[in-house]
């Protein structure tokens, strides 16, 4: 294990404006403030791993817009390494309508994914080689199944270690996703993929069984406060959430997906990894917007110190 991660997903420009409270249907509301951010899970994942350390290669697919310009001008000054941006020549950047409240930092996202969905199968086959030299791909589902599926197949057969974030919900055959080596569902997520209510570590522990049933050996429910629960062949384990002031919560589980993939890519253990990727998200929900919320790996590191000197106090 090298550090190198390629992530492939979704860009979209983020609109966010920030509001006392959210609105009533049919009410207007004026807003405290807004911003036009980087954003889509990918984009956002790539650009955490990147921070967290891991040397990343970023694929993903735009418009012909100004929001294209806008996507190529946010990666090129990042410190994502390597990007490979596909141009849709009919379908919109990818984008997203957000409203944060200000009472809590919770967030309501529309979001039109655009070229995102129409990742052809040459555009993919062209990244193959890409993969094949990652230690680990990093995938969610804000892109066209077909490609997610391809891109597993490819990974699973190349002996490439993948995270499957499986945001959105969107349905694929389960075959699939016992192709991915760890899938890292919230607890939505983990309901709409097995049926079970999750809102604590007892029903996230019987869905992720459910989850071991279907072929697919390592889960990490992430559970928001309540932290996530952690199931593999050896056994189960509860990672903590570290204490937050939540200013913006958008982007949270791509801190999360996108710090835990650049451990893994060093050869640090699951446990481990997850732990340092709590901390990771614990950092970004209190900082406005998504990927411009992504903090550095000395920050996570520096909130584990913190939280490890209060607690021998
Ligand atoms: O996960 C957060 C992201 O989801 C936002 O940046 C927005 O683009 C939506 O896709
Ligand atoms: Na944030």
């Amino acid at each position: 294990m090298t550090g190198k991660v390629c992530v492939f997903g979704a860009f979209n420009v983020d609109v966010v404006a920030r509001l006392s409270r959210f609105p009533r249907p049919g009410e207007s509301m004026i807003a405290a403030s807004s911003l036009m951010g980087a954003g889509g899970k990918g984009a956002n994942q790539a650009l955490a791993a990147a921070r967290a350390g891991a040397r990343v290669h970023y694929i993903g697919k735009v418009g012909t817009d100004s929001f294209a310009e806008f996507a190529k001008h946010h990666l090129d000054t990042s410190e994502i390494n390597v990007c490979t941006l596909f141009h849709s020549q009919d379908k919109p950047t990818g984008n997203a309508l957000i409203y944060v409240s200000e009472e809590n930092g919770e967030n309501m996202i529309g979001v039109d994914p655009g070229a995102n969905l129409t990742v052809t199968e040459q555009e993919i086959e062209s990244c193959l080689p890409v993969i094949k030299s990652s230690d680990l791909l990093l995938i969610q589902m804000e892109n066209n199944p077909d490609a997610i599926v391809r891109l597993l197949q490819h990974a699973h057969d190349s002996n490439v270690y993948v995270i499957l974030n499986p945001a959105p919900f969107q349905k694929i055959p389960d075959e699939a996703l016992a192709l991915a080596d760890l899938l890292t569902p919230n607890s939505t997520e983990a309901e709409l993929l097995t049926g079970i209510e999750v809102n604590d570590l007892d029903s996230a522990a019987q869905a992720a069984r459910v989850l071991h049933n279907k072929g697919i050996n390592n889960v990490l429910i992430t559970l928001g406060l309540k932290g996530a629960l952690l199931s593999t062949p050896s056994g189960r384990t509860h990672i903590p959430a570290y204490p937050a002031h939540p200013v913006d919560t958008t982007g949270a589980g791509d801190a999360f997906n996108g710090s835990l993939a650049a451990c893994l890519s060093q050869g640090e253990k699951l446990e481990d990894a997850a732990l340092f990727a709590s901390a990771y998200a614990s950092v970004s929900v209190e900082r406005v917007g998504a990927a411009q919320a992504m903090p550095t790996r000395q920050e996570a590191m520096e909130r584990m110190r913190q939280h490890a000197s209060l607690a021998a106090a």
